[in-house]
């Protein structure tokens, strides 16, 4: 039985770090494990040009902790007055390495999202020519389609099509969360890839809603039936490349989840090496750990893999975490995967 392992040091290729008080507290949850970062651009004001981008990346070099090695990899949230010139200009200079498509009004702070992608077409068309990756929120905010449906009926209406229209686009799938998902990215011809969240490796919609409301399970995409996060975790142990970590580690205030109205986001980041350990072992694929962590992902957007390492351990009795995390602001309840853990990361 393995009970030490030791992978590449892994990244995170969809990671929320918010700003001030937030950001100070849950940044070193991340560089502990993670070497670099994806960073969600959904700020308040969204990191819409490279100028803003640029700033926010110095604000997260500012609050990171004394020797931590740790590189924001940074995006532009993209609207319908984005400019292709101000786009090609932060990736040529290495400082964004994606820019975010949120469908207006899908998720938390998406406000300024994009109702009609007819009207970005000319920043889609230079950034498949200069080889900048879109990862996107993959949902419909069509009040017809029921909240499960949502990512499916995205697929059918706007990512198939737009596959098509603009076949050398680099595209990312950003947590995916059904088997439509999993099957559409397996398939899909192109430079395209899907992300899969640590929490959706392990819940479904029954921890979110049996037995009453657990807003510390409500994110979006909504946690899906079982044989979905089956499909999910096939994906992810299977070594396809096209499968990654990008652990949407979105942190709210308990003030702002435990309320009448909560916010979407399950704050995994104290966790996720642990719980990807486990979820591994119990698909009995240790072996492909490094793969999902620390190699496809690099891969996908044409950098290289981290040279350090990590060790992961399993002890005999369960690891326990912080149930929270303080912040400036309040605290933020940490992902409770509701099964013991008994690996952790050691060095
Ligand atoms: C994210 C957030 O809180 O910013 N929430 C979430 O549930 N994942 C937004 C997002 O990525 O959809
Ligand atoms: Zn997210």
């Amino acid at each position: 039985m393995t009970t030490r392992l030791t992978i590449r040091r892994p990244d995170d290729w969809h990671l929320h770090l918010r700003d001030g008080a937030v950001l100070r507290a849950v940044l070193p949850e991340t560089a502990r494990d993670f070497a670099r970062a994806i960073v969600m651009p959904n700020l308040v004001p969204p990191v819409v040009t490279a100028k803003d981008a640029a700033a926010y990346r110095d604000r997260i070099v500012a609050a990171l902790p004394e020797g931590a090695e740790f590189t924001p990899m940074m995006t532009l949230y993209l609207t319908e007055a984005t400019d292709p010139a101000d786009v090609a200009a932060a990736f040529a200079d290495g400082l964004i390495h994606a820019v975010k498509l949120y469908p207006a009004g899908a998720t938390t702070n998406s406000a300024s999202g994009v109702r009609d992608l007819a009207n970005v077409r000319p920043v889609l068309e230079k950034m498949a020519q200069i080889g900048l990756t879109l990862c996107i929120h993959g949902e419909v905010t069509d009040p017809e389609v029921d909240i499960f449906d949502r990512e499916a009926a995205f697929i059918d209406r706007v990512l198939a099509p737009l596959r098509n229209d603009l076949p050398e686009l680099p595209v990312t799938l950003e947590h995916v969360t059904t088997a439509d998902g999993v099957a559409f990215v397996s398939e899909a011809p192109g430079r395209i890839a899907g992300t899969i969240t640590t929490h959706h490796l392990m819940i479904t919609r029954n921890h979110l809603l049996v037995g009453g409301i657990r807003p510390h399970y409500y994110c979006l995409p909504v946690a899906k039936r079982s044989r979905h996060r089956d499909a999910l975790r096939a994906a992810a142990t299977s070594g396809n490349p096209r499968f990654f970590l990008g652990t949407d580690s979105a942190p709210h205030v308990d003030a702002l989840k435990e309320t009448a109205c909560g916010c979407a986001g399950c704050f995994t980041a104290t966790v996720t090496m642990s719980c990807l350990a486990h979820v591994f072992e119990e698909e009995d694929a240790l072996d492909r750990l490094e793969g999902f962590a620390s190699l496809h992902g690099p891969a996908h957007y044409g950098l290289e893999p981290n040279d350090a390492t990590i060790t992961l351990e399993k002890r005999a009795d369960p690891v326990t975490y912080p149930a929270k995390i303080e912040t400036g602001d309040g605290p933020v309840t940490v992902f409770d995967p509701g099964v013991p853990l008994h690996w952790e990361v050691t060095a």
